[in-house]
């Protein structure tokens, strides 16, 4: 599959993919079934073998009665058109159709998702968050050049080729769309779902804009680094939104930082301020963050714990999440909280203001309340009883199990 610069077909002319059928029977013939990898909202992915060479391959199997054919072949083909992307996952040229499920292949990933690999209330170390900043920035970016928007920006979907995150590529582009087309909001928010899309009424729906990637990004990369989210949603009956939110309001002052921000170098602060801008108008582009890779990140302190955390010495913490699909990783112990210099801004951050007073940009983590900030936990978008399109797949042949092969054809995006 190449990928061509810019212009082209719409996306949703892209199903003039050439498709030749073929037996399902075939991937049996050619391809052992080794392990399920995961599971999504929309079906699973299994671990296959070639019989004879050996070679691994990923078989991603979306349900018929959650997805049309056209969101399908969308996805298919946005991915193979992305895929000359270092950082983007590469599509096969295996496509083909179940009874229940349609199938293609991508590139395995032996190294999971970042999910699992964040520990809880932890984060990861600082560099190899910065690794990820910088390769995740760079697929971002080369979708948002080309006018696309992949709108499910969370660390599921983000594969891992070694566990140290020197090669990690952007995956799952069922939810990408068009910047500038409009979509109905899906049922219920996600941490890294943007409050205008909060805000949003169900009817009206709202506009796709790279600005709702970057918002996603800045959640990330803050899950990235202390294994919490920073609110459940960005919406105005959340504590810890809220308080967030009246500190932007305020300007950001120094000294006055959310309970859950204290733990952050004043440089990171300021690129959360332009990543995470309420007004999608303010919020910078996702290429803005690679000036902040220069800078550290976390306080001192809160680099320590990661030190410890990297040595196995994680105490108060449950551990990695282990993955296994979708299942939600169980919080076991509560919520660090890190606390500053300053006086606690809400009832939210209470818990750490009895220790707020020591002089230090960072003290050391003191357990939280039931106000904690809230502990990591695998996501999906939208209800997972509602399918991803207004109505599945209409009547197809469900008789017979088939191959769609498609040919080597250029998709523009
Ligand atoms: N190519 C791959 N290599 C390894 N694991 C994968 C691969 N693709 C997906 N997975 C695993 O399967 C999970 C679900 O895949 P995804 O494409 O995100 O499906 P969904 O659209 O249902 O969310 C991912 O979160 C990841 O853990
Ligand atoms: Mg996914």
């Amino acid at each position: 599959m190449a990928c061509c610069a810019g212009g082209g077909a719409p996306v949703e002319d892209m199903q003039a993919l050439a498709i030749s059928s073929l037996s399902a029977a075939d991937v049996d013939k050619h391809y052992e079934h080794l392990r399920e990898l995961g599971k999504g909202t929309y079906g699973k992915v299994d671990l296959m073998a070639h019989r004879t060479q050996g070679t691994k391959m990923a078989l991603k199997f979306v349900t018929k009665n959650k997805t049309k054919l056209k969101s399908f072949l969308r996805e298919y083909s946005l991915t193979a058109s992305l895929s000359c992307s270092p950082f983007i996952v590469t599509v096969t040229d295996v496509l083909f159709e179940t009874e229940d499920c349609y199938v293609f292949g991508q590139e395995y990933a032996p190294a999971g998702d970042l999910f699992d690999i964040i520990p809880p209330q932890v984060g990861l170390p600082e560099e190899m968050v910065k690794r990820c900043m910088q390769q995740l920035g760079l697929a971002l970016d080369f979708m948002h050049s080309k006018g696309l928007v992949h709108r499910d920006v969370k660390p599921e979907n983000v594969l891992l080729f070694d566990r140290e995150c020197r090669r990690v590529k952007l995956a799952d582009f069922g939810m990408t769309r068009r910047a500038g087309c409009r979509v109905k909001r899906v049922s219920g928010t996600i941490p890294y779902t943007a409050p205008e899309v909060c805000a949003a009424g169900r009817s009206e729906g709202f506009l796709v804009t790279a600005g709702l990637d970057v918002w996603a990004f800045g959640v990330l990369v803050f899950c990235m680094l202390t294994g919490n989210f920073p609110w459940e949603a960005a919406a105005p009956t959340d504590a810890f939104y809220e308080e967030f939110r009246r500190w932007q309001k305020a300007g950001c002052p120094a000294g006055t930082y959310p309970s859950q921000w204290r733990r952050f170098t004043d440089d990171a602060l300021r690129m959360f301020r332009r990543l995470l801008a309420a007004d999608p108008e303010q919020r910078c582009g996702v290429k803005d963050v690679f000036c902040f890779i220069k800078y550290t990140l976390l306080g001192e302190l809160r680099r320590r714990a990661s030190c410890r955390a990297k040595r196995g010495e994680r105490a108060g913490s449950s551990g990695p999440f282990v993955g296994g699909g979708g299942g939600g990783g169980a919080c076991a112990a509560p919520p660090a909280v890190y606390a500053s210099s300053s006086a606690s801004a809400s009832s939210s951050s209470a818990a750490s203001s009895s220790a707020s007073r020591s002089g230090l940009r960072l003290s050391e983590p003191v357990a939280a309340g039931p106000l904690g900030p809230a502990c990591m936990k695998r996501t999906v978008l939208s209800d997972p009883l509602s399918p991803r399109d207004e109505s599945p797949s209409p009547g197809r042949d469900k008789t017979k199990s088939q191959m769609l092969m498609a040919t080597a054809i250029e998709i523009c995006v």
